[in-house]
């Protein structure tokens, strides 16, 4: 059968609205005059929003632009991240309020205050000093969801270190490799993870990972599911010797408004992932005002969850820095959703009374394969809103969401970001926008997003091209990590004209001028929103002895958006592809990526189609791939390399 993409299933048919409840817009924390305030003045616009924050030196300018596209927001102004997601609601008298409700996979829990937080926060600042870490160094975070990665990534903000963290998925050679590229000083893992009801290793893979590694003097360990691990004396430090006994007071020192706050490394389109990087005033300006106005965050009323990673911008973003400047109070789920049953997010809704949810819409069409009857054995009705991330949304599952989870009556937001764009760009605004099912719809206040062509001139409403993002803003990635030049050819190029920021994604105005997003345009694929780079897979694949030449591309996918189809040359005829030697491939390429990256077809194939210049003709695949009907032949180099390899497909599947 063909699966038509989502985001096409969209276009063709989806013309609902859902206008705000009158009663929700009375209370809405953003007013429809926003957009006109931000367009009047745009710099004394995202000044206000800087206000959120305590500052203990103020700007003398909002942005520096001067040097573009490196930019430079709240120029001369100092404050200390962690002081802003901590110790000011401590120090306002809320330090008796819950920060995170954390609830393990096997059934533990955890509440945690603001005033404890700012004690273990101190208390591991003070603990990465003892060990020689200063301002500027990195520090490597590869944890699952315990609350000690979110006072990990706080300590190393409140001392100026950088953190990278590392999604707990990756393998040993992803880890390694970003370790070496950030030269990170320690790293910070866990003994191992719950992961459907079993204990995984976590060290063992981390060691592995570090035989050899220059730049690392410590492995601090936190302790979870009790294994044994193998331990390198002198340099492994388990977290609570070393984290428990320090001083829970740390005075924050006041930071530059530029200086480096993070580290995250994303997939380009080469198979060298990119380090992001973020800085502090700016970034967390907007990470704040996002929460705040595309949430609807209500401090001290509602209770928020965002169910992604760390590991992820996400969770940087959405459930460290935003949502902790806020003074949220939230839940943090350490495992997955259907461990031990599939209601478990709704178990988890009702115990804590969560309003605001935040998910992806690969689980949303999950848990819509899992049954509407399971949700609807919970009491879901404290939930107020809900949001949408990390690849388009079909209208099918959005509307499904609403009614399901939502029960007809909660906005939905769809927001549109990026790793590299720090926060939420586009978005509708709960309480003002009338919402369009499977739309990201409109910038968001002080943000300008613009659909352009080739040339780069803007479309008109009803027409598609590619999203470009036309201003500066204060969230945006500065760089990455010791590649300049990679930072301006990624995405300063394809515009350079216009001197516009090229997002990658393609998308399409309707009507009304809203946006709606398409996908990818460039060879990054997004597997259950996570973004995976074709190029990196195939070199996984090559890696392996027997494969002589591989190409890949991202299917349709109707669980996980896409879906990862591999075609493979194997060496020689001595090799058979048989299903064995498939699934052992499968399995090369998890280890040398991660899980997240095994294809979920590989095609033994004796020739690829390329063209003349020995281009891979990847679109001809994925014809292949989703099933459809070839497409333009006549720049292949042998036009019968097509045929072989769909009368294979059919054979294969
Ligand atoms: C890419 C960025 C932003 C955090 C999660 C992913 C796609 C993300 C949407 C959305 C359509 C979306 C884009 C983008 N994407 N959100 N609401 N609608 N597409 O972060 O790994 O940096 O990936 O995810 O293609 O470029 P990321």
């Amino acid at each position: 059968m063909t699966e038509q993409s989502p985001a096409l299933q969209n276009l063709l048919t989806e013309n609902r609205t859902f206008q705000p409840s009158e009663e929700f817009t009375q209370r809405a924390n953003a007013k429809a005059d926003l957009y006109d305030k931000a367009d009047s003045d745009r710099e004394a616009f995202w000044a206000e929003q800087a206000e959120r924050l305590h500052w203990d030196t103020k700007w003398s300018q909002v942005l520096d632009w001067s040097e573009a596209p490196f930019a430079k927001w709240f120029v001369g102004g100092k404050l200390n991240v962690a002081y802003n997601c901590v110790d000011r609601h401590v120090e306002a008298g809320y330090g008796d309020q819950v920060a995170i409700h954390w609830v393990g996979e096997p059934g533990d829990t955890r509440d945690i205050t603001y005033a404890q937080l700012k004690d273990e926060v101190c208390r591991a600042a003070n603990a990465l000093l003892s060990l020689g870490v200063t301002a500027h160094d990195r520090v490597a975070i590869q944890l699952q969801m315990v609350p000690e990665a979110i006072v990990a990534m706080l300590a190393c903000a409140r001392i100026g270190a950088l953190h990278s963290v590392v999604f707990g998925g990756f393998s040993p050679t992803a880890l390694r490799q970003r370790v070496d590229d950030a030269e990170a000083k320690v790293v910070i893992t866990s003994d191992g993870q719950y992961r459907r009801g079993k204990a995984a290793p976590m060290k063992a893979n981390v060691d592995e990972a570090l035989a050899g590694a220059e730049s690392v003097e410590k492995v601090i360990v936190v302790r979870r599911t009790g294994a044994e691990v193998p331990w390198t004396d002198g340099r492994d430090l388990w977290w609570h010797e070393l984290v428990d006994g320090q001083p829970a007071e740390h005075q924050p020192e006041a930071f530059d408004s530029e200086h480096p706050l993070y580290i995250l490394y994303t997939s380009g389109t080469t198979g060298k992932p990119k380090g992001i990087l973020h800085t502090s005033g700016g970034y967390l300006t907007q990470a704040s005002y996002t929460h705040h106005v595309a949430f609807d965050h209500k401090p001290g009323e509602d209770v928020y969850w965002c169910t992604a990673d760390i590991g992820w911008v996400t969770g940087h973003s959405y459930i460290v820095y935003g949502p902790l400047s806020n003074r949220v109070t939230q839940v943090v789920y350490e495992g997955t959703p259907n461990t031990p049953h599939e209601g478990r997010h709704w178990e988890i809704i009702q115990n804590y009374k969560v309003s605001i949810y935040y998910t992806a819409p690969t689980l949303i069409r999950t848990f819509m394969k899992w049954g509407d009857e399971i949700p609807a054995k919970y009491d879901l009705s404290s939930l107020r809103v809900l949001g949408s991330v990390g690849e388009p949304i079909n209208p099918e599952a959005w509307v499904w969401y609403r009614e399901h989870i939502g029960a007809g009556r909660t906005p939905v937001v769809d927001t549109w970001w990026q790793t590299e764009t720090g926060a939420i760009m586009i978005s509708p605004l709960p309480g003002v926008t009338a919402t369009k099912p499977g739309s990201a719809q409109r910038p968001l206040p002080g943000i300008s997003a613009k659909v352009v062509n080739d040339a780069g001139t803007e479309v008109p409403h009803g027409g598609g091209g590619y999203l470009v993002l036309d201003k500066p803003w204060p969230s945006m990635l500065r760089g990455i990590w010791g590649d300049n030049e990679r930072y301006q050819e990624t995405y300063w190029s394809r515009f350079a004209a216009q001197g516009f920021y090229f997002a990658g994604d393609g998308a399409k105005y309707d009507d009304d001028g809203d946006i709606w997003l398409l996908g990818r345009v460039d060879d990054v694929m997004n597997v259950s929103g996570h973004r995976i780079s074709t190029t990196e897979v195939e070199s996984a694949l090559v890696s392996h002895p027997t494969v002589a030449e591989a190409a890949v591309v991202g299917a349709s996918d109707p669980t996980t958006g896409q879906g990862i189809v591999a075609f493979v040359i194997l060496r020689g005829s001595a090799v058979d592809g048989g299903e064995e030697a498939v699934q052992e491939l499968r399995n090369h390429v998890a280890k040398e990526i991660g899980p997240i990256a095994k294809p979920r077809q590989i095609m033994v194939v004796s020739e690829l189609p390329k063209t003349r210049s020995g281009k891979i003709m990847r679109r001809l695949l994925r014809d292949v791939a989703e099933d459809r009907q070839i497409g333009d032949v006549t720049t292949l180099a042998d036009s019968s390399v097509m045929d072989l390899i769909s009368a294979g497909m059919k054979s294969g599947k």
